[in-house]
């Protein structure tokens, strides 16, 4: 059997979700939830890093030339620097992602992305899914130099499918989850691979 660097040394990886939707009541945030406990329960920790906690003002210049960068903005980027992977996760606000998930990438040109594996997650009340939405978020990945994982995952109907909590209600819903982590997780662990591979040829 033939194992990975991250199977062979049992080194978890880091995998940061940027939870993007700053509206009150919100619901995609709920599959943000969940995503970090599925992720969780395979092996690897999880960070949602939260837009509508971050409170980014409207970007003005970027962070390594702010001379007084925005609260948070600095750890912000420290734990996307330190993610080996990222889930970029926004509901469809008129056939895009959210104002608030260009606005905190567009503060970050320093390679925080680079050559890392970006799953996206569009999220709606209604029956569609958000394609439009995913779709845009796949060209911000390959904007920042990212490797945009092929497939998505697409979130109709949110309020029926999550709890609050971001317990899954619609268990037919698990294989979509499934696929979607399994794809995402064997793309992070061969970039993350191809990493510590360079790392010890060093
Ligand atoms: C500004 C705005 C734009 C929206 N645009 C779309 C859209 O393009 N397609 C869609 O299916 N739903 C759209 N919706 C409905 C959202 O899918 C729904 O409100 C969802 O709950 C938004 O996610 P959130 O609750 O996490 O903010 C839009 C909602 C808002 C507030």
């Amino acid at each position: 059997m033939k194992y990975g660097f991250n199977a062979l040394f049992f080194a978890p990886m880091h995998i940061s979700i940027l939870s993007s939707s700053t509206r009150i009541d919100r619901l995609s945030h709920r599959v943000a939830l969940a995503l970090e406990r599925s992720i969780a329960g395979r092996g690897h920790s999880a960070r949602i890093l939260d837009l509508a906690m971050y409170k980014f003002p409207i970007m003005e210049e970027v962070l390594h030339r702010h001379p007084e960068p925005p609260a948070g903005l600095s750890d912000f980027s420290d734990a996307i620097r330190q993610s080996d992977a990222q889930i970029f996760l926004s509901p469809e606000y008129n056939g895009s992602y959210t104002a608030a998930l260009k606005n905190a990438v567009d503060y970050l040109k320093e390679n925080e992305f680079a050559r890392k594996a970006i799953g996206v997650v569009s999220v709606t009340s209604g029956p569609m899914g958000g394609m439009r939405g995913a779709i845009s978020m796949q060209q911000l990945v390959l904007g920042v130099s990212g490797f945009a994982l092929p497939q998505m995952l697409l979130v109709p109907q949110v309020a029926q499918k999550f709890d609050e909590q971001g317990t899954l209600l619609d268990l037919a819903f698990q294989p979509k989850i499934d696929f979607f982590l399994n794809n995402f997780i064997w793309l992070a662990e061969a970039v993350s691979d191809k990493k510590h591979a360079e790392l010890l040829l060093k």
